[in-house]
């Protein structure tokens, strides 16, 4: 399993610790969730932080955007360096434009689903995408409670890319633990978001090995 912590829960007083612990951890991406109080009911950090982030960060980024006009912040995502651009489908409205232009830019293309949007909406754009996020909470916060039905959708997911040959990773965020981690896996994730487990635990490269074993 693939693990992209989420910055969210680390301690903002002093990053510096919990970004080596990163980059000496087994994850694979940083996740950085940028939120913009309009998409989602809460504000989180933005470019001039995450720029800071990405000269100390040795893993690549996994960027999720929970802003409205995705599209406008193209250039300054490629400007961190990052791997991963992933915006919301229910936030932008040409969402084929804005992954070629995602591309154009250097980076992967991600789309990120809430847990209401159903996964036949992203039937028409599979192909052409490099990443989709499944919420298993309400965008906005950490430390929430993992929806169940997120599991099944995995499992549509799963089918879809196979069927359809896309490339695409399924990328799992929101109430993320072992337990839960476990139950995406077996359903066919390929990358796990988790923010309150990983930096709440007492050892959190011990919480990131638990996921990269599912
Ligand atoms: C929520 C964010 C998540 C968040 C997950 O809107 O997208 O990445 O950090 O936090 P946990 O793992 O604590 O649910
Ligand atoms: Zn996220």
């Amino acid at each position: 399993m693939k693990v992209s912590p989420s910055l969210l829960s680390a301690n903002f007083a002093n990053l510096l610790p919990d970004l080596e612990m990163i980059n000496n951890s087994e994850c694979d991406y940083l996740h950085l969730d940028v939120m913009d109080g309009v998409f989602v009911p809460n504000i989180s950090f933005g470019f001039p932080v995450m720029k800071a982030v990405s000269k100390v960060c040795t893993k690549p980024l996994d960027v999720h955007l929970m802003i409205v006009e995705p599209q406008n912040w193209i250039s300054q995502v490629a400007d961190l360096g990052a791997e991963y651009m992933v915006f919301h489908q229910e936030a932008c409205t040409h969402i084929h434009r804005t992954v070629q232009a995602i591309h154009a830019a250097g980076m992967k293309a991600g789309i990120s689903l809430c847990p209401a949007t159903p996964i036949n909406t992203l039937e028409d754009i599979i192909e052409d995408l490099d990443q989709v996020l499944l919420m298993s909470v309400n965008p906005g916060f950490g430390g929430q409670p993992f929806i169940p039905h997120a599991v099944k959708k995995v499992n549509q997911l799963r089918r879809l890319i196979d069927e359809s040959g896309s490339k695409a990773l399924i990328n799992v965020d929101g109430g993320v633990n072992a337990e839960t981690g476990a139950l995406l896996a077996a359903a066919g994730a390929d990358i796990l978001v988790a923010g309150s487990y990983v930096f709440g635990a007492e050892d959190p490269e011990a919480a990131i090995h638990s996921l990269k074993v599912l």
